[in-house]
Protein backbone atom coordinates (compact mmCIF):
# COMPACT_ATOMS: atom_id res chain seq x y z
CA UNK A 1 0.00 0.00 0.00
CA UNK A 2 1.55 3.23 -0.74
CA UNK A 3 2.25 5.74 2.08
CA UNK A 4 1.37 9.15 0.89
CA UNK A 5 2.99 10.80 3.84
CA UNK A 6 6.21 9.19 2.77
CA UNK A 7 7.93 12.29 1.06
CA UNK A 8 11.66 13.19 -0.05
CA UNK A 9 14.09 14.20 3.64
CA UNK A 10 17.42 15.37 3.86
CA UNK A 11 19.94 12.64 5.38
CA UNK A 12 22.01 15.50 6.34
CA UNK A 13 19.98 18.94 7.53
CA UNK A 14 21.82 21.44 7.64
CA UNK A 15 20.44 23.79 9.83
CA UNK A 16 18.77 21.99 12.86
CA UNK A 17 16.70 22.72 16.05
CA UNK A 18 17.05 20.77 19.26
CA UNK A 19 14.51 22.04 21.90
CA UNK A 20 16.11 20.80 25.64
CA UNK A 21 19.37 20.21 24.20
CA UNK A 22 20.69 20.61 27.34
CA UNK A 23 19.33 17.64 28.31
CA UNK A 24 20.20 13.74 28.47
CA UNK A 25 18.61 12.94 24.58
CA UNK A 26 19.04 16.31 23.59
CA UNK A 27 22.96 16.57 24.42
CA UNK A 28 23.77 13.48 22.86
CA UNK A 29 21.61 14.53 19.60
CA UNK A 30 23.17 17.53 19.61
CA UNK A 31 26.75 15.84 19.16
CA UNK A 32 25.95 13.47 17.21
CA UNK A 33 24.82 16.30 14.34
CA UNK A 34 27.72 18.02 15.64
CA UNK A 35 29.91 18.22 11.93
CA UNK A 36 31.41 20.94 9.84
CA UNK A 37 29.04 23.28 7.96
CA UNK A 38 26.55 22.54 10.14
CA UNK A 39 24.01 24.95 11.69
CA UNK A 40 22.48 23.92 15.18
CA UNK A 41 19.74 26.04 17.17
CA UNK A 42 20.15 24.55 20.28
CA UNK A 43 17.87 25.48 23.44
CA UNK A 44 18.00 25.39 27.00
CA UNK A 45 17.51 27.17 29.86
CA UNK A 46 20.79 25.81 32.06
CA UNK A 47 23.26 28.55 30.62
CA UNK A 48 26.10 26.86 31.87
CA UNK A 49 25.35 23.17 30.50
CA UNK A 50 24.22 25.06 27.29
CA UNK A 51 27.37 26.69 26.85
CA UNK A 52 29.68 23.44 27.59
CA UNK A 53 27.27 21.58 25.02
CA UNK A 54 28.20 24.48 22.41
CA UNK A 55 31.87 24.39 22.81
CA UNK A 56 31.81 20.74 22.42
CA UNK A 57 29.50 20.80 18.92
CA UNK A 58 32.02 24.08 17.85
CA UNK A 59 34.74 21.70 18.68
CA UNK A 60 33.15 19.37 16.15
CA UNK A 61 32.76 22.12 13.67
CA UNK A 62 28.99 23.03 14.18
CA UNK A 63 28.49 26.90 14.03
CA UNK A 64 25.80 27.04 16.79
CA UNK A 65 23.08 29.46 18.30
CA UNK A 66 21.78 29.40 21.40
CA UNK A 67 18.15 29.79 22.68
CA UNK A 68 17.20 29.64 26.28
CA UNK A 69 13.81 30.80 26.36
CA UNK A 70 11.32 28.74 28.93
CA UNK A 71 8.83 27.00 26.99
CA UNK A 72 5.86 27.17 29.37
CA UNK A 73 5.65 30.84 27.87
CA UNK A 74 4.27 30.35 24.41
CA UNK A 75 4.26 33.96 23.24
CA UNK A 76 8.19 33.99 23.44
CA UNK A 77 8.15 30.70 22.47
CA UNK A 78 6.47 31.22 19.10
CA UNK A 79 8.01 34.95 18.40
CA UNK A 80 11.59 33.60 18.86
CA UNK A 81 11.06 30.62 17.19
CA UNK A 82 9.85 32.78 13.78
CA UNK A 83 12.36 35.69 14.08
CA UNK A 84 15.28 32.42 13.92
CA UNK A 85 13.51 30.82 11.17
CA UNK A 86 13.64 33.98 8.83
CA UNK A 87 17.39 34.20 9.86
CA UNK A 88 18.40 30.56 10.00
CA UNK A 89 15.67 28.41 7.63
CA UNK A 90 15.50 25.21 9.67
CA UNK A 91 15.81 21.68 8.26
CA UNK A 92 15.00 19.73 11.11
CA UNK A 93 13.29 20.78 14.21
CA UNK A 94 13.55 18.33 17.04
CA UNK A 95 10.72 19.08 19.42
CA UNK A 96 12.31 17.14 22.45
CA UNK A 97 12.52 19.26 25.61
CA UNK A 98 10.16 17.51 28.29
CA UNK A 99 9.34 16.94 32.23
CA UNK A 100 7.88 14.08 34.04
CA UNK A 101 6.24 14.02 37.54
CA UNK A 102 5.70 10.34 39.51
CA UNK A 103 3.51 10.14 42.16
CA UNK A 104 5.50 9.34 45.04
CA UNK A 105 7.07 10.68 48.29
CA UNK A 106 3.72 10.50 50.16
CA UNK A 107 1.17 11.58 47.62
CA UNK A 108 -1.43 10.23 46.99
CA UNK A 109 -2.86 12.29 44.10
CA UNK A 110 -0.98 14.99 41.33
CA UNK A 111 -1.52 18.17 42.49
CA UNK A 112 -2.58 21.02 40.31
CA UNK A 113 0.38 22.65 39.94
CA UNK A 114 2.44 19.73 39.20
CA UNK A 115 -0.01 18.68 36.62
CA UNK A 116 -0.09 22.05 34.54
CA UNK A 117 3.70 22.13 34.85
CA UNK A 118 4.51 18.78 32.63
CA UNK A 119 1.01 20.24 30.58
CA UNK A 120 2.83 23.03 30.61
CA UNK A 121 5.99 21.88 29.29
CA UNK A 122 5.25 18.47 27.18
CA UNK A 123 2.11 19.74 25.11
CA UNK A 124 1.85 24.09 25.16
CA UNK A 125 5.77 23.88 25.07
CA UNK A 126 6.05 21.52 22.37
CA UNK A 127 2.61 22.66 20.32
CA UNK A 128 4.10 26.01 20.52
CA UNK A 129 7.48 25.02 19.16
CA UNK A 130 5.38 23.45 16.25
CA UNK A 131 3.70 27.00 15.85
CA UNK A 132 7.19 28.67 15.65
CA UNK A 133 8.80 26.56 13.18
CA UNK A 134 6.19 25.75 10.81
CA UNK A 135 5.10 28.70 9.02
CA UNK A 136 8.39 29.81 6.91
CA UNK A 137 8.28 25.39 6.44
CA UNK A 138 4.84 25.81 4.35
CA UNK A 139 6.36 28.87 2.98
CA UNK A 140 9.41 27.39 1.83
CA UNK A 141 7.73 23.61 1.15
CA UNK A 142 10.30 21.71 2.90
CA UNK A 143 11.34 20.97 6.21
CA UNK A 144 10.77 18.12 9.54
CA UNK A 145 9.80 18.14 12.51
CA UNK A 146 10.20 15.16 15.09
CA UNK A 147 7.97 15.33 18.37
CA UNK A 148 9.56 13.70 20.97
CA UNK A 149 6.82 11.36 22.55
CA UNK A 150 7.42 7.92 24.88
CA UNK A 151 6.01 4.77 25.05
CA UNK A 152 4.09 5.56 27.43
CA UNK A 153 1.83 6.99 25.34
CA UNK A 154 0.40 2.89 24.37
CA UNK A 155 0.25 2.61 27.63
CA UNK A 156 0.69 4.97 30.35
CA UNK A 157 2.34 4.13 33.74
CA UNK A 158 0.41 4.08 36.92
CA UNK A 159 3.11 6.45 38.76
CA UNK A 160 3.10 9.09 35.82
CA UNK A 161 -0.77 9.54 34.69
CA UNK A 162 -0.38 13.25 33.49
CA UNK A 163 3.34 12.46 31.80
CA UNK A 164 1.48 9.51 30.48
CA UNK A 165 -1.35 11.32 28.94
CA UNK A 166 0.89 14.59 27.88
CA UNK A 167 3.22 12.24 26.00
CA UNK A 168 -0.30 10.69 24.10
CA UNK A 169 -1.07 13.66 22.97
CA UNK A 170 1.78 14.53 21.22
CA UNK A 171 2.12 11.35 19.70
CA UNK A 172 -1.56 11.95 18.54
CA UNK A 173 -0.73 15.91 17.33
CA UNK A 174 2.29 14.71 15.30
CA UNK A 175 0.33 11.75 13.74
CA UNK A 176 -2.40 14.07 12.90
CA UNK A 177 0.04 16.73 11.32
CA UNK A 178 1.97 14.27 9.30
CA UNK A 179 -0.96 13.67 6.99
CA UNK A 180 -1.88 17.26 6.25
CA UNK A 181 1.60 18.61 6.00
CA UNK A 182 2.87 15.77 3.57
CA UNK A 183 1.18 17.35 0.58
CA UNK A 184 3.30 20.71 1.87
CA UNK A 185 6.53 19.49 1.40
CA UNK A 186 7.06 18.91 5.31
CA UNK A 187 7.42 15.78 7.19
CA UNK A 188 6.00 14.85 10.49
CA UNK A 189 8.10 12.34 12.61
CA UNK A 190 6.64 11.44 16.33
CA UNK A 191 9.75 9.73 18.66
CA UNK A 192 8.45 7.32 21.18
CA UNK A 193 11.64 6.08 23.05
CA UNK A 194 11.43 3.64 26.06
CA UNK A 195 13.77 3.53 29.10
CA UNK A 196 16.62 6.11 28.51
CA UNK A 197 19.42 6.81 30.89
CA UNK A 198 19.14 10.65 31.40
CA UNK A 199 18.08 13.12 34.73
CA UNK A 200 15.04 12.17 33.72
CA UNK A 201 14.99 8.46 34.50
CA UNK A 202 17.22 8.69 37.24
CA UNK A 203 14.45 9.75 39.42
CA UNK A 204 12.23 7.37 37.58
CA UNK A 205 10.53 4.59 40.63
CA UNK A 206 9.62 1.99 38.90
CA UNK A 207 11.45 -1.00 37.10
CA UNK A 208 13.11 0.11 33.79
CA UNK A 209 13.75 -2.48 31.28
CA UNK A 210 16.02 -2.40 28.36
CA UNK A 211 17.29 1.35 29.30
CA UNK A 212 19.55 2.33 26.72
CA UNK A 213 22.12 4.86 26.68
CA UNK A 214 21.61 8.48 25.32
CA UNK A 215 24.15 8.08 22.70
CA UNK A 216 22.12 5.07 21.27
CA UNK A 217 18.95 6.32 21.63
CA UNK A 218 20.23 9.19 19.36
CA UNK A 219 21.67 6.90 16.86
CA UNK A 220 18.04 5.55 16.65
CA UNK A 221 16.12 8.58 16.33
CA UNK A 222 18.74 10.24 13.27
CA UNK A 223 18.52 6.78 11.58
CA UNK A 224 14.45 6.63 11.67
CA UNK A 225 14.10 10.44 10.91
CA UNK A 226 17.10 10.10 7.92
CA UNK A 227 14.22 7.60 6.78
CA UNK A 228 10.98 9.63 7.57
CA UNK A 229 9.37 7.02 9.61
CA UNK A 230 6.13 8.11 10.34
CA UNK A 231 6.61 6.37 13.95
CA UNK A 232 10.50 5.94 15.73
CA UNK A 233 9.71 3.39 18.45
CA UNK A 234 12.96 2.11 20.41
CA UNK A 235 13.83 -0.89 21.80
CA UNK A 236 11.88 -2.73 19.57
CA UNK A 237 10.89 -5.57 22.28
CA UNK A 238 9.33 -3.23 25.18
CA UNK A 239 7.75 -1.13 22.15
CA UNK A 240 6.36 -4.36 21.10
CA UNK A 241 5.21 -5.17 24.60
CA UNK A 242 3.85 -1.86 25.25
CA UNK A 243 1.75 -2.17 21.99
CA UNK A 244 0.20 -5.36 22.97
CA UNK A 245 -1.08 -4.12 26.51
CA UNK A 246 -2.48 -1.14 24.53
CA UNK A 247 -4.70 -3.58 22.90
CA UNK A 248 -5.58 -6.60 25.50
CA UNK A 249 -8.03 -6.29 27.53
CA UNK A 250 -7.60 -3.42 30.05
CA UNK A 251 -8.28 -5.69 33.22
CA UNK A 252 -4.97 -8.35 31.94
CA UNK A 253 -2.53 -4.92 30.72
CA UNK A 254 -3.52 -3.79 34.73
CA UNK A 255 -2.40 -7.13 35.66
CA UNK A 256 0.59 -7.33 33.62
CA UNK A 257 1.94 -3.91 34.37
CA UNK A 258 1.71 -4.30 38.28
CA UNK A 259 2.87 -7.94 38.29
CA UNK A 260 6.24 -6.40 36.94
CA UNK A 261 6.21 -3.57 38.90
CA UNK A 262 4.20 -0.92 37.58
CA UNK A 263 1.93 0.38 40.89
CA UNK A 264 1.13 3.72 41.69
CA UNK A 265 2.12 4.64 45.40
CA UNK A 266 -0.90 3.17 47.39
CA UNK A 267 -1.06 5.85 50.55
CA UNK A 268 -3.92 7.05 52.60
CA UNK A 269 -5.10 10.53 51.13
CA UNK A 270 -3.95 12.61 54.43
CA UNK A 271 -0.48 11.64 53.62
CA UNK A 272 -1.19 14.50 50.35
CA UNK A 273 -1.39 17.12 53.22
CA UNK A 274 1.87 17.00 54.74
CA UNK A 275 3.37 16.53 51.36
CA UNK A 276 3.65 18.72 48.25
CA UNK A 277 4.57 17.29 44.86
CA UNK A 278 8.14 16.41 43.59
CA UNK A 279 9.02 18.11 39.90
CA UNK A 280 11.11 15.15 38.33
CA UNK A 281 12.72 17.44 35.91
CA UNK A 282 15.81 19.00 34.85
CA UNK A 283 18.87 20.63 36.44
CA UNK A 284 17.52 23.81 36.39
CA UNK A 285 14.01 22.98 37.68
CA UNK A 286 15.45 21.04 40.35
CA UNK A 287 17.89 23.85 41.03
CA UNK A 288 15.48 26.37 41.14
CA UNK A 289 12.79 24.58 43.31
CA UNK A 290 15.70 23.23 45.61
CA UNK A 291 15.00 24.68 49.40
CA UNK A 292 12.26 27.39 48.23
CA UNK A 293 8.83 27.25 46.15
CA UNK A 294 9.04 29.10 43.42
CA UNK A 295 6.10 31.81 42.23
CA UNK A 296 7.11 31.24 38.83
CA UNK A 297 6.82 27.23 38.44
CA UNK A 298 4.10 27.56 41.26
CA UNK A 299 5.31 24.01 42.44
CA UNK A 300 5.55 23.03 45.93
CA UNK A 301 8.27 21.55 46.94
CA UNK A 302 8.38 18.84 49.41
CA UNK A 303 9.03 19.83 52.90
CA UNK A 304 12.20 18.21 54.31
N1 LIG B 1 14.71 9.49 29.31
C1 LIG B 1 13.77 8.64 28.96
O1 LIG B 1 13.80 7.46 29.35
C2 LIG B 1 12.69 9.04 28.03
C3 LIG B 1 11.78 8.06 27.58
C4 LIG B 1 10.76 8.43 26.73
C5 LIG B 1 10.64 9.74 26.31
N2 LIG B 1 11.52 10.67 26.77
C6 LIG B 1 11.35 12.05 26.30
O2 LIG B 1 12.54 12.50 25.72
C7 LIG B 1 12.67 13.91 25.89
C8 LIG B 1 14.03 14.25 26.48
O3 LIG B 1 14.11 13.60 27.74
P1 LIG B 1 15.48 13.46 28.56
O4 LIG B 1 15.44 12.12 29.17
O5 LIG B 1 16.63 13.86 27.75
O6 LIG B 1 15.19 14.51 29.73
P2 LIG B 1 16.17 15.46 30.55
O7 LIG B 1 17.57 14.96 30.52
O8 LIG B 1 15.50 15.65 31.86
O9 LIG B 1 16.11 16.84 29.71
C9 LIG B 1 14.95 17.60 29.63
C10 LIG B 1 15.21 18.83 28.79
O10 LIG B 1 13.99 19.62 28.75
C11 LIG B 1 14.32 20.99 29.05
N3 LIG B 1 13.24 21.65 29.78
C12 LIG B 1 12.56 21.19 30.85
N4 LIG B 1 11.66 22.09 31.28
C13 LIG B 1 11.78 23.15 30.45
C14 LIG B 1 11.13 24.41 30.38
N5 LIG B 1 10.16 24.75 31.23
N6 LIG B 1 11.52 25.27 29.41
C15 LIG B 1 12.49 24.95 28.56
N7 LIG B 1 13.14 23.77 28.57
C16 LIG B 1 12.80 22.89 29.51
C17 LIG B 1 15.55 20.89 29.94
O11 LIG B 1 16.27 22.10 29.87
P3 LIG B 1 16.93 22.82 31.15
O12 LIG B 1 17.41 21.74 32.07
O13 LIG B 1 18.04 23.60 30.57
O14 LIG B 1 15.83 23.61 31.72
C18 LIG B 1 16.31 19.73 29.32
O15 LIG B 1 17.10 20.19 28.27
C19 LIG B 1 11.49 14.34 26.78
O16 LIG B 1 10.45 14.85 25.99
C20 LIG B 1 11.07 13.02 27.42
O17 LIG B 1 9.71 13.03 27.80
C21 LIG B 1 12.54 10.37 27.61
Amino acid sequence: MPDLTQIPVWKKPRTVLITGATGGIGSALAESYAAQGQVLILHGRDTTRLAELSQRCEALGARVVTLTFDLRDACVVIRELRQISQREPIDLALVNAGVTRMLGDGEAVESWDAVRAVIGVNIDGALATVAGVLPAMRRRGSGQIALVSSLAAYFGLPQAPTYSASKAAVKAYGETLRVWLAPQGVAINVVLPGFVETAMTAGFNGPKPAIIPAERAARHIRKGLARNSPRIVFPRPLAWGTLWLSVLPQSLSHWIMGALGYRAPDLPPKAEDRFGPTLLSTGADRAATRGRPTSEQNVTQRTR
